[in-house]
């Protein structure tokens, strides 16, 4: 399948581009999850929340922030080869420290650090050039930092919401917006006690600025373009509408030193297909730490992955769901685009040799092929005892054991998929 150049200015390259790179970057990715010595459990970009840190003290963090190993650049370029086609970076998480200079905030990573950097530009750049969609996020309610920011759990306290909202919150993303072209979509996140009212004016501001420029549903307020699930909550059916599961590859979004619990590329691989097959994108995080480097149990995870999608990609992109297939299959996962019915075997080894039964399948295939086996790809199309459809897929009797999931092509006369009923 050629590769689409997908432009940011044209929404429709969030259904083409399937699956995002995540990146959490901030002050707290110099902590690592530990403040005076101590573990802080709970999520690593929260320590100043968790720990209780003094804003004094969070701010002079900044006096350190200088990631000489963050490459945008060589990131870019790597989340390219990965299968990615879109990365979305933290502007500003909850901490209120934003990754470029911003006329409104000097907490910033020009002028608050030595690092003297536009982060933002920077990747802004390095997206354009390694041809990814940028996104970036933006914690519109909370901000640790401002006097009147939200912080979750605490929204008891007195405090003048709109004021950080008209002075830091609406003309920060005004320079965003206006700073830096086009930009894919702006992640909200959080939007806890915002008002509705409050909720239309960040999104009127955004589609006066940039029509084009996603919004994701973290908005609030039903604001915005497309649903955002639970953080790592997986839909158990298809959903009609565009949809984004934000996933991590440990326990937090922010660097976490200790947290080595890097889960395998065949469950992320299993994730992101079935994420697409009920008719999603899966947009998942790495945290870089303090010195700007990607965790390595990442790097690893996120190869394997790439690997699969060099020679599966065509499964993934573009697709949609078929919805429902009439049978229970949980150990398949089907995805499709006009003329194609690409089947996923979630695990192939224990299927050796066998034949899949796929009853009612109602299209006729003209060819089969494996994306990612050499061999051929037997499907026997024959009609059952009762006079219902039927196909078989055999899996090969030898499978590459460095091959994750194994997927079929199966090219079909009809451009949709029908199915029989079962009436
Ligand atoms: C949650 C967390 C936040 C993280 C986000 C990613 O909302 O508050 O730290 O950035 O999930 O989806």
């Amino acid at each position: 399948m050629p590769q689409q150049v997908l432009k940011a200015t044209e929404p429709s390259w969030f259904h083409t581009a399937r699956y995002g790179l995540f990146i959490h970057f901030g002050l707290y990715s110099l902590l690592g999850g530990q403040w005076q010595g101590r573990e802080i459990p709970g999520l690593a970009e929260w320590i100043r929340h968790y720990a209780q840190i003094p804003r004094e003290a969070y701010r002079d963090l900044a006096k350190s922030f200088d990631p000489q190993d963050l490459d945008p650049g060589a990131i870019a370029k790597w989340a390219k080869q990965q299968g990615f086609r879109y990365l979305c970076l933290t502007a500003k998480h909850h901490e209120g420290f934003a990754l470029y200079p911003s006329k409104v905030s000097a907490f910033n990573s020009v002028e608050a650090s030595p690092c003297g950097r536009d982060l933002v530009g920077e990747f802004v750049q390095a997206c354009r050039e390694a041809g990814l969609v940028f996104c970036l996020y933006y914690s519109q309610a909370q901000d640790w930092d401002h006097p009147d920011g939200l912080e979750a759990y605490r929204e008891d306290q007195d405090k003048d919401f709109s004021r950080y909202f008209l002075e830091k919150c609406l003309p920060q993303v005004e320079e965003l917006l206006t700073g830096y072209g086009p930009i894919g979509m702006v992640w909200f996140d959080t939007p806890l006690s915002m008002t509705q009212g409050q909720a239309e004016d960040l999104r009127k501001l955004v589609k006066t600025l940039q029509p084009s420029c996603l919004i994701n549903g973290r908005i609030g307020h039903g604001q915005g373009d497309y649903l955002t699930t639970q953080d790592r909550r997986l839909p158990a059916q298809p959903i009609k509408r565009a949809w984004e599961l934000p996933a991590t590859l440990n326990s937090s979004w922010g660097y976490r030193a200790s947290d080595q619990n890097w889960r395998s590329p065949l469950e992320v691989t299993r994730e992101l297909l079935t994420v697409v097959s009920r008719g999603g994108n899966e947009l998942l995080n790495i945290g870089p730490d303090g010195q700007g480097r990607i965790p390595k149990g990442s790097k690893a995870c996120l190869e394997v992955v790439g690997s699969w999608l060099k020679q599966a990609g065509s499964a993934v992109y573009a697709c949609d769901t078929i919805d429902n297939y009439v049978y229970e299959a949980p150990e398949l996962r089907f995805t499709h685009r006009p003329h194609h019915l690409y089947i996923h075997v979630l695990d192939p080894s224990s299927l050796v040799g066998q034949e899949i039964p796929l009853p009612n399948i109602a299209n006729r295939a003209v060819a089969a092929s494996w994306l990612n086996h050499d061999g051929p790809c037997t499907l026997r199309q024959t009609s059952t005892l009762e006079g219902d459809s039927y196909w078989g897929l055999r899996v090969p009797e030898k499978l590459d054991p460095t091959s994750v999931v194994l997927t079929a092509d199966i090219q079909t006369e009809e451009a949709e998929f029908l199915q029989e009923s079962l009436e």
